[in-house]
């Protein structure tokens, strides 16, 4: 048997769920809890200095015939910093995030002011991208060095906006060159979750790694 929502159900309303919608979450977030990766993508401000903003609305994909590689960052803040930088300078690079330096990329929230070098008063390392205008994050163990293509907004008006970049290149940590999933591999992010049926207690996110892997070329 399944349990079927259209609606907030019952439960939910007066909770997180609810409320977060002042903030921009659908209650769907907290029943689905789709999983998808933790980023930090990095910028320069024009006033030269590093931005660094986290992302976990996001997807990757191949297109162009196999010729291009994609992130689609899918709901990107209009009034944030990384929006204003991306129409500036039209390149980024996206930090992949594992348990060890977790707390430090989160710590970019705080560290949110125009005339801060994000990275650095996160406790982080700037270092210099190879193929693109924008600084790479020494600690996050994959970089990929991006390129703007095209932004569209969901829902016209919206203040949130999906944005496409090309991949043009990949950095690796040499000690994560065999592996890059598992205890301290790429991070997802899941919306707390929530039984629609009976909510005991609320929250906001985790961070998850991946635990388990199904060979689907053995099928
Ligand atoms: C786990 C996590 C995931 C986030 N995902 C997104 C996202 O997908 N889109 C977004 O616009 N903001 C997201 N944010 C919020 C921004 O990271 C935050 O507002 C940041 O300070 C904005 O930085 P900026 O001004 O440099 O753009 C997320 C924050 C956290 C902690």
């Amino acid at each position: 048997m399944k349990y079927a929502y259209c609606d907030m159900p019952e439960s939910l309303k007066g909770t997180y769920a609810d409320y977060s919608r002042n903030f921009g979450f659908s209650w769907k977030e907290f029943v689905a809890t789709v999983p998808s990766p933790l980023l930090l993508v990095t910028t320069y401000k024009s006033n030269g200095l590093p931005n660094a903003c986290m992302q976990s609305w996001a997807a990757f994909t191949s297109a162009n015939r196999g010729n291009g590689f994609y992130a689609i960052l899918s709901s990107v803040n209009k009034n944030g910093h990384l929006y204003q930088t991306l129409q500036e300078t039209r390149e980024a690079v996206i930090n992949f995030i594992s348990a060890d330096s977790h707390a430090a990329c989160m710590a970019t929230i705080r560290n949110n002011a125009f005339e801060a070098d994000e990275i650095t008063a996160s406790g982080l390392t700037a270092e210099k991208a190879d193929w693109v205008n924008a600084p790479m994050v020494k600690e996050c163990f994959m970089n990929l060095e991006c390129r703007y293509v095209w932004e569209k907004e969901i829902v016209p008006g919206d203040d949130h906006v999906m944005i496409c970049l090309e991949v043009l290149g990949v950095h690796i940590e040499e000690s994560r060159l065999a592996d890059r999933t598992g205890e301290q591999g790429l991070l997802y992010n899941i919306h707390y979750q929530m039984n629609p049926e009976h909510v005991t207690k609320t929250g906001h996110d985790y961070a998850a790694v991946l635990q388990k892997k199904i060979d689907m070329m053995e099928y």
